[in-house]
């Protein structure tokens, strides 16, 4: 490694710092900081003649990018519309959830519009004509390589001149420039260091599969993550057939935008109209369920909220969240406590997602705690209500964005009534549902009671 070329670079957060230190100077994490060559030092050597002259927004915007379609609708969204020329992807997920499948069924569908090429380090080219059969795309025009060196991958890529490079994994290539073994920091930041370059350069779309780690980021580096355009994760509840394409980062589209695929026999299939995967529908309207609308992105999801409130259990109360934070939890009790008058004292309360969805969206607050009002009283909900609604600490129904759409997506599926904050009411409610307004939390549990 070149002199006066190195920086350290953080295992945990990514950050770089220009010499060594114990701790890291942005994530206060211990001996997380390793050697790497400085990015973009050996880059100088090769531009033009100078400094192109600036330009201005109104120019460049004349400009779009230029996308390809992926086959898939759904990949499509989660990408802003396409795969676009000359940018990098990076998709992260767990083993097995099926980030080769997605990758194998996209380039089959880009070699239509042009070279795609399938760099593979972690099956041999047998492992993947095996799947590519299970998939039914022995007519596929795109081509494979079994190859983990990155300078082979791009020599390779330009040769073909591909307009698709998919690397598979990005932890399993290495350079030779850099001597640490493939995986490590070093070598993961010089090899997508290059394919970055070579993406810019040639124009080519690179999509980069990377692993994830025990707690769900992608191995290696946050610093990954900051030197791709857009960054993917596929993830899917145990178990589950449906599997969620959700973009956490996208220069070129919306964040948080999701994709919803089964799995099915002959790979991935779109889910077009998702909105109400997540529905347990039991025909017995059960005490602690309540039924919530989210936005992932563009997107609105039903999903279903369960609660069982034991007031029966002896030592200290205890509180579990699964798919919400625990916190949230913990106040939302408070709140219904001291201004909905709901006694949760010494009880043990337990609050669920149904589908194993993770819920982030403070809309949901109002679904918890009605729930847990349900199970309370053992009175089931209306199986045709749903409520969205922020809570406050003062005991106020806080509107949410988008609530219009919530309440279409709901009606759409049959619910008559709604629960919703006064500021999210419509002037003309959709057809056919039934819409409570309500400012504090009593309105709201009244209205339960009652629808
Ligand atoms: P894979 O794409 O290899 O996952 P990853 O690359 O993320 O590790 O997916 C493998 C899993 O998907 C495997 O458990 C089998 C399942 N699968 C199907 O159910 N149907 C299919 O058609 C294919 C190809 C895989
Ligand atoms: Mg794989």
């Amino acid at each position: 490694m070149a002199k006066g070329r190195e920086a350290f670079v953080c295992g945990s957060c990514g950050s770089v710092a220009p010499k060594w230190q114990g701790q890291c100077g942005t994530c206060g994490e211990w001996n997380t900081l390793v050697a790497v060559a400085a990015v973009g030092g050996p880059d100088r050597r090769g531009r033009g003649p100078g400094p192109a002259p600036p330009s201005t927004l109104a120019a460049e915007s004349q400009h779009s990018p230029v996308r390809v379609a992926t086959g898939s609708g759904e990949f499509d969204r989660v990408l802003g519309g396409g795969l676009v020329a000359g940018s990098v992807t990076l998709l992260g997920g767990d083993p097995g959830i099926g980030k080769s499948t997605l990758m194998l069924q996209a380039a089959a569908a880009l070699a239509s519009a042009g070279p795609v090429l399938y760099a593979t380090g972690e099956e041999s080219l047998q492992q993947v004509a095996l799947r590519g059969r299970r998939l039914g795309l022995e007519e596929s025009t795109s081509r494979l390589l079994a190859e983990t060196c990155v300078e082979q991958i791009v020599e390779a890529s330009r040769t073909l001149g591909a307009r698709v490079l998919i690397v598979d994994s990005i932890q399993t290539t290495y350079t030779e420039g850099v001597e640490s073994a493939p995986g490590s920091v070093a070598q993961l930041r010089e090899c997508t260091a290059l394919l970055v370059r070579h993406a810019k350069r040639t124009g080519t779309a690179v999509l980069l599969v990377g692993h994830v780690t025990k707690e769900g980021q992608i191995a290696g580096p946050r610093v990954l993550e900051h030197m791709v355009d857009t960054v993917l994760y596929f993830e899917s509840d145990t178990g589950s057939r449906f599997r969620i394409l959700r973009s956490v980062k996208n220069r070129f589209g919306a964040a948080n935008e999701i994709g919803v695929f089964a799995m099915a026999e002959q790979g991935l299939r779109e889910v077009k109209n998702p909105s109400a995967i997540f529905l347990s529908r039991d025909p017995q309207p059960a005490a602690g369920s309540v039924v919530t609308v989210l936005r992932e992105g563009t997107r609105s999801l039903l999903i279903e909220v369960q609660a069982l409130v034991d007031t029966g259990a002896v030592g200290n109360p205890r509180r579990v969240a699964v798919g919400i934070d625990g916190n949230r939890l913990t106040m939302l009790l408070a709140v219904a406590h001291r201004h909905g008058g709901l006694g949760f004292q010494g009880a043990d309360v337990f609050a669920n997602v149904v589908g194993g969805v993770r819920i982030d969206d403070t809309a949901a607050d109002l679904a918890i705690v009605l729930a847990a009002h349900s199970s309370l009283d053992d009175r089931p909900v209306s199986h045709a209500l749903v409520a969205f609604g922020e809570i406050g600490l003062a005991g106020e129904i806080r509107p949410v964005p988008f609530g219009e759409e919530r309440l279409q997506e709901a009606a759409k599926h049959g619910f008559g009534t709604a629960i919703v904050a006064a500021a999210n009411a419509p002037r003309r409610p959709p057809d056919g549902m039934r819409v409570f307004a309500v400012k504090r939390l009593v309105e709201a549990l009244d209205a339960a009671r009652g629808g």
